[in-house]
């Protein structure tokens, strides 16, 4: 594993996909990113005491592709038993890969695709207690516990764990993966609104499915919603 630190980057992720020599595994961590980016655009608080750091995965040409779609899911699993370890919580998981605590948002995971390697981002809150604007929505661990962390440790845990989940999760374990992220299923029985691209409607939220879909009761019909299809703007 080759380990990149900054005290100071604009965004970890940025830094691995503009790098031409990957290799599985490089690792990215910084303690501050200025330019720190979210899924759809958003930006990332990304001030110290955050873990923030991004690696590589190499694509595989013997999983399907539709496989890969469960990817954030594997992902969010493992950063969420990898927590469970470090610091026994009552951690819930947010379709499709978020961490939530008190109701509140304690990580979030960017994967983006560069030729043959997924960098997969991720952005934990640990001993930061500050959010400014996201003060209402967001937690971290420290916020929780009143305890300071080691964070390099606690992303070479999240990084190694995650290879040998998903060494678990190619060997066959989707299964299992689903039944442990369906038990703490955030959204489940939650009033949530859709926005997709043309309409906005809202249900309840139900399981998380087989092919990774979530499903949602919307009137008398029940919808799956693809991963990456819709936005869900509140609980
Ligand atoms: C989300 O919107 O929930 C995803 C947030 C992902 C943030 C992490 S922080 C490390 C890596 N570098 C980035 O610029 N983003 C990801």
């Amino acid at each position: 594993m080759r380990v990149y630190k900054f005290d100071e980057i604009d965004s970890t992720n940025k830094f691995l996909k503009e790098k031409l020599d990957l290799e599985e595994r490089d690792l990215a961590i910084a303690k501050v990113q200025t330019a720190g980016r979210g899924r759809r655009g958003n930006k990332w608080i990304s001030s110290e005491g955050s873990a923030l750091f991004s690696f590589c995965l190499k694509h595989d040409n013997s999983i399907k592709e539709e496989e890969y779609m469960k990817l954030s899911l594997v992902v969010g699993y493992s950063l969420l038993k990898t927590m469970q370890r470090i610091e026994p919580q009552d951690y819930k998981f947010k379709w499709t890969n978020d961490i939530y605590l008190n109701d509140r948002k304690l990580s979030g995971i960017l994967i983006e695709k560069i030729g043959d390697y997924y960098i997969i981002g991720v952005g934990i809150n640990i001993n930061n207690c500050n959010f400014g604007e996201a003060n209402d929505v967001a937690i971290s661990l420290k916020n929780k516990t009143g305890k300071t962390y080691d964070i390099e440790e606690i992303i070479k845990h999240v990084v190694n764990s995650f290879f040998k989940d998903f060494f678990k999760f190619k060997a066959g374990n989707w299964q299992e993966i689903l039944n442990e992220i369906n038990n703490v299923n955030y959204l489940y029985g939650k009033r949530i609104d859709i926005v997709g691209v043309t309409k906005e409607e809202t249900g309840i939220a139900g399981d998380i499915l087989l092919d990774g879909r979530l499903e949602v009761f919307i009137g008398t019909e029940i919808k799956k919603y693809n991963i990456g299809e819709i936005h869900i703007s509140k609980k």
